[in-house]
């Protein structure tokens, strides 16, 4: 059986290509490279022996995805194709709005075209918003703050609205917590341009000697130690979480919106103390002001993923700090040279 992955190249998609070859499936890739690195194909193939179709196209290109349905039997798309900088979408809302749900709305027409009706979604628990409590239940309240959001949240709508038009469609809009870590052969992982905007890479960048200190955005938050809380989870228990999602939309048709995350928060200070003892390195931090937009506490309910896909993180927050250590330390520019 063969699945289309549309940002397969990147941080998530790799490491779902990596565990869908180790469960026999086919993979297909395209990917524009607009925040990844075609080495990323030779490190698949090495990790896995097996090697993947990639197409170096937009999503957002009608006739790019008309050939590559064309040329391959694909059973299944899983969508991570889009821009994903929070902030960068603040200051570029109208190329986020295209790229993300041109993408979107593309690859379902052509989905149609080709009677691919089995889809499953990179949303991300940003749709929540600022929650009224944790842990957080996919049928609370969703409210973006940010265009990034906004482009996940209406993405929702349109796959959900597509697929109840099409009583034999499946789709699964998996709202992801705060994936971290990389496959244990440190061959691939995150590979962030800049200055990282996320916690561990910039941890990671610090642990490496690339930054001189970590800045703790804000010690007053409502949480155990006053610093921002979340749910951070592997990404190699996140690409299992699309395996089973697949199972799931074989199996069933409609829509469904599931979390995954570990159902645990885990503050700033608790990540560094856990990379420290997971490495033996030491991290200096300043705490410095709260970062605009970010919130106390954002950890899920887990319990539906169990429910529904039979999936359930299974590795630790140690798990994670050693193996993004490892592929940091291994690559300390990334896959650049
Ligand atoms: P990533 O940037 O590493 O991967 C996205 C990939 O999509 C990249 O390889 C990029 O080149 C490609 N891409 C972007 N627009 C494209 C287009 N129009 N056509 C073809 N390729 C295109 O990001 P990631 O961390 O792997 O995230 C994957 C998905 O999961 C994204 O949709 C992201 O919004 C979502 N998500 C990520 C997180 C996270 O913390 N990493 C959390 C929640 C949701
Ligand atoms: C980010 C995204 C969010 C996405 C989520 C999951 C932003 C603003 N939000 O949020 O849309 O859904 O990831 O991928 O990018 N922190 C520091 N110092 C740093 C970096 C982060 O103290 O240098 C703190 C933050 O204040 C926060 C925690 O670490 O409390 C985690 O931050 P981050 O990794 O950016 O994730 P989110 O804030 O959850």
């Amino acid at each position: 059986m063969a699945v289309l992955l549309t940002g397969g190249a990147g941080y998530i998609g790799s490491h779902t290509c990596v565990e869908l070859l180790a469960a026999g499936y086919d993979a297909v890739i395209i990917d524009n490279f607009s925040n990844s690195s075609e080495k990323v194909l030779e490190r698949i193939r090495e990790i896995s022996g097996r090697s993947v179709v990639c197409y170096n196209a937009d999503v957002c290109d009608e006739s790019a995805l008309r050939r590559v349905f064309s040329e391959n039997k694909i059973d299944c798309v899983v969508h991570f194709a889009g821009l994903k900088a929070v902030g960068d979408s603040v200051k570029h809302p109208l190329e986020y709005y295209q790229n993300n749900l041109c993408a979107t709305m593309t690859l379902l027409k052509v989905m149609n075209e080709f009677d691919v009706e089995r889809i499953v979604f990179s949303s991300s628990a940003t749709v929540y918003g600022v929650p009224k409590s944790t842990p957080i239940r996919e049928d609370a309240d969703r409210w973006c703050t940010n265009p990034y959001g906004w482009t996940k949240y209406m993405s929702e709508q349109i796959i959900s609205d597509t697929a109840k038009a099409d009583g034999n469609m499946s789709a699964v809009l998996l709202r992801y917590f705060n994936p971290i870590g990389a496959h244990e052969s440190g061959r691939i992982g995150e590979d962030p341009t800049g200055i990282p905007n996320n916690l561990l890479p910039y941890i990671t960048q610090v642990a490496v000697g690339r930054r001189e200190h970590l800045n703790v955005f804000g010690n007053d938050y409502n949480t155990h130690d006053g610093t921002g809380v979340r749910d951070y989870l592997h990404v190699v228990d996140l690409a299992k979480g699309h395996i089973r999602a697949i199972e799931y939309a074989q199996k069933n048709t409609g829509v469904i919106a599931v979390n995954l995350g570990t159902g645990n928060g885990f503050s700033v200070l608790d990540i560094v103390k856990a990379f420290e003892r997971a490495t033996g390195i030491r991290i200096p931090y300043k705490i410095a002001p709260r970062r605009p937009g970010d919130i106390d506490a954002c950890y899920a309910d887990a319990s539906l993923a169990l429910e529904k896909l039979g999936w359930k993180a299974e590795l630790s927050i140690d798990d994670m700090c050693r193996s993004a250590w490892n592929w940091q330390k291994n690559n300390p520019n990334g896959y650049g040279e």
